[in-house]
């Protein structure tokens, strides 16, 4: 193999998808094993995380070794080993730090702990080879709801963050609540397409550029309480409709302040339908909007080669003493 290519094996472990990827150069994903733990919670409305931590012990030795087969290389092709370090649940990351941190020890290869959201941000590497920084990023996840200058590829400042529920975790208690089940996105996003926006809902007015999403749930939920035959698919798409006015309200204003035209989504909601029409119409008004191909919006090991390698060539690593940081924050 070229020894210019960089080619960095990735554990992302951080809370229900046991996944492993190899990835060239930072952009060429060569394999990106995803195995979702998603049937095992559902039964429990939510993610469990000692049973998600037990189930990563379980995954993790076939998925790596599922990754190199599909890359078709060994690991003695694997210039650098990177995984999550952070944020996520405290014992599904220490599975994928402890299994990278005996790799690298075994292999004599150099680790690389990055954290989950700069993976989320440079999923969109992997889906537009021409996307460079610098550019603004909306983070929309189960955990995080963030408006990021990325100045360059290892620089953020973040503008705006949530000050209650991220918006996932805002879909998924709706979602429960009105019967959907678990995991809530996906389902009301399809069953929103049947809807009418015909409900209005409190939209919080922030003097910033911080996002809130606690009002509308709980308006969302009152109303399905209150009025339990009243269409489900009704309160599907006027909740996603006034949850997206705020994330482009948001983001057109951000865009304004810093004087610049390019937009990525990242993060599990990105993959949300109608999310997604509404920012394609910002392209009228001349913004360039990106979004991560729908296997690398949600939770996989590829966006975390990515990060690491972005850190890597600036001569990055970690040592041994890496550990998973639960809280971790961008920066
Ligand atoms: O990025 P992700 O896989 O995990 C975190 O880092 O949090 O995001 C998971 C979140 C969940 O809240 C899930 O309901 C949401 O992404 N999600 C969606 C869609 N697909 C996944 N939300 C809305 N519409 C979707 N199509
Ligand atoms: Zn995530």
């Amino acid at each position: 193999m070229n020894k210019k290519n960089i080619l960095v094996l990735g554990i992302e472990t951080s809370c229900d998808e046991t996944s492993v990827a190899v990835v060239k150069n930072g952009r060429e994903v060569l394999s990106n094993i995803i195995n979702s733990q998603i049937k095992i919670h559902e039964e429990f409305g939510g993610v469990v995380p000692e049973i998600a931590s037990r189930n990563h012990v379980k995954n993790i030795n076939f998925v790596v070794k599922e990754a190199l087969k599909q890359a078709n290389i060994t690991f003695k092709d694997i210039d650098v080993i990177s995984c999550t370090k952070g944020p996520g649940l405290v014992g599904a990351l220490l599975v994928g730090v402890s299994y990278a941190k005996g790799l690298s020890l075994a292999l004599n290869k150099p680790l690389l702990g990055v954290n989950h959201i700069e993976g989320h941000i440079a999923a969109n590497y992997i889906s537009h080879k021409e996307l460079e920084p610098p550019f603004l990023c909306l983070i929309i996840s189960g955990g995080h709801t963030h408006l990021v200058h990325i100045k360059d590829y290892n620089k953020f400042e973040i503008l705006g963050k949530t000050r209650d529920d991220a918006i996932g975790e805002a879909y998924d208690k709706v979602a429960r609540v009105i019967g959907l089940g678990y995991p809530g996105g996906p389902k009301i996003d399809k069953l929103a397409k049947e809807g009418t926006p015909n409900i209005l809902l409190p939209k919080p007015h922030m003097d910033n550029l911080d996002f809130s999403f606690s009002g509308i749930k709980t308006a969302v939920i009152n109303l399905h309480h209150k009025t339990p035959d009243m269409n489900k698919a009704d309160l599907c798409i006027s909740f996603e409709k006034c949850t997206t006015e705020i994330l482009v309200e948001n983001t057109i204003k951000a865009l304004k302040n810093l004087n610049i035209n390019t937009v990525a989504l990242a993060g599990g909601v990105s993959a949300n339908s109608y999310i997604r029409a509404e920012f394609e119409k910002l392209k009228e008004q001349g913004i360039n909007v990106y979004y991560p191909e729908m296997i690398l919006c949600t939770d996989n090991a590829a966006m975390i080669a990515s990060a690491a390698y972005y850190r890597y060539i600036t001569g990055e690593t970690s040592d041994l003493t890496l550990n998973a940081i639960p809280n971790l924050k961008i920066n």
